[in-house]
Parts: C-alpha cells; sequence; structure tokens
C-alpha cells in the first residue's frame, strides 16, 4: 500500500452556520506513522478527517500530502482521493452495492483496472479485514463492525 507524508498547517473550519470546528491545527503525520487522534465528542475528529483528502475545503490554513497543497479542482482531487481514503464513521453512508463483492469493487472499478485486478484487490482486501467468505452477503445483513470492516476493505482496495 502507498505511504504518504501528511501535514497540516494552520488548519481551520468553520461550518457555515458558524461553528467553529477547527482552530489552527498543526499536525504532522510522518510517513509509515500509524496514528490515532481522540477526543470527546464534537472535539472536530470528523471534520479534522473530512480535510484530509478535500472532501472539506479549510477556512484557512491548508493540508499538505508529501509537501504538497490540495487544490480545490477536479483533476487533482482525483489524485488526492487515490491517495487518501476516508472511512466514514456510519458504515451506512459508504455501503450501497447489494452485496460486499461490489461494493468493494467499486472503487478500483471506477479507477478503470482490468477484470483480473479488482478481483484480486478484492481478494487481498476483504483477507486483511477477516471478512473473507462474505463476497455475496448484503452488506446490510452484516452486523455493525463487520459492515465497518466491509467499508475499510473498500478503502483498502482503493
Ligand atoms: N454539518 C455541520 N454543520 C454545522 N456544525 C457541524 C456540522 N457537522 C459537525 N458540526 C459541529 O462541529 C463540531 C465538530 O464535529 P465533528 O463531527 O467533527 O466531531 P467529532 O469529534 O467527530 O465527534 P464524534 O466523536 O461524536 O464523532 C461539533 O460541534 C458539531 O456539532
Ligand atoms: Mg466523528
Amino acid at each position: 500500500m502507498q505511504q504518504i507524508h501528511l501535514e497540516t498547517k494552520n488548519l481551520s473550519f468553520t461550518y457555515p452556520d458558524g461553528t467553529e470546528a477547527l482552530k489552527n491545527v498543526n499536525i504532522q503525520i510522518k510517513k509509515g506513522e500509524k496514528i490515532a487522534i481522540m477526543g470527546p465528542n464534537g472535539a472536530g475528529k470528523s471534520t479534522l478527517f473530512s480535510h484530509f483528502n478535500g472532501l472539506s475545503e479549510p477556512t484557512s490554513g491548508h493540508v499538505e500530502i508529501d509537501g504538497e497543497k490540495i487544490v480545490f479542482t477536479r483533476e487533482e482531487l482525483l489524485k488526492v482521493r487515490q491517495k487518501v481514503g476516508i472511512v466514514f464513521q456510519d458504515p451506512n453512508d459508504q455501503l450501497f452495492a447489494p452485496t460486499v463483492k461490489e461494493d468493494v469493487a467499486f472503487g478500483p472499478m471506477n479507477l478503470g483496472l482490468d477484470y483480473d485486478e479488482v478481483n484480486a484487490r478484492i481478494k487481498e482486501a476483504l483477507e486483511m479485514v477477516g471478512m473473507s467468505g462474505f463476497e455475496d452477503k448484503t452488506p446490510h445483513h452484516l452486523s455493525g463492525g463487520q459492515q465497518k470492516r466491509v467499508a475499510i476493505a473498500g478503502i483498502i482496495a482503493m
């Protein structure tokens, strides 16, 4: 899997209703580093993550991936989203296909990969999250934790 260096510089974000969710956040996540961000409900964790692949545009400050600022054009965002995947808090916001297999296949298929490569990625991603054997099951018939695993597999497959 591709590894990146991610930094935020004086990142601030205010929602349209005036909620100041992020205020001058400076973090540095080095290549290969695994980190956890903890904070109480409403602290701004999800808002922060939504900036990591350009789902949200900072009110001020910016995010850098491998030393390059995220640029908010269609082509640049497409590139960023192949490097940074986000698993949503609620799997229902992410899973939509009739089967687990099709759900995990969606991202790689959109990248225009061939059939064999897509299949190999599905297999590897489901193995990594411990969900091999669930390929033909409907995501909505999985437990909450299993749904989360499949959502993670979809991102890994990208
Ligand atoms: N779409 C929105 N519009 C306005 N305010 C929002 C919106 N989404 C979140 N907020 C507010 O922004 C702040 C940060 O929310 P965020 O969802 O980032 O918190 P969180 O740390 O992920 O919380 P949790 O642990 O509950 O997931 C909260 O005060 C929340 O009420
Ligand atoms: Mg959250």
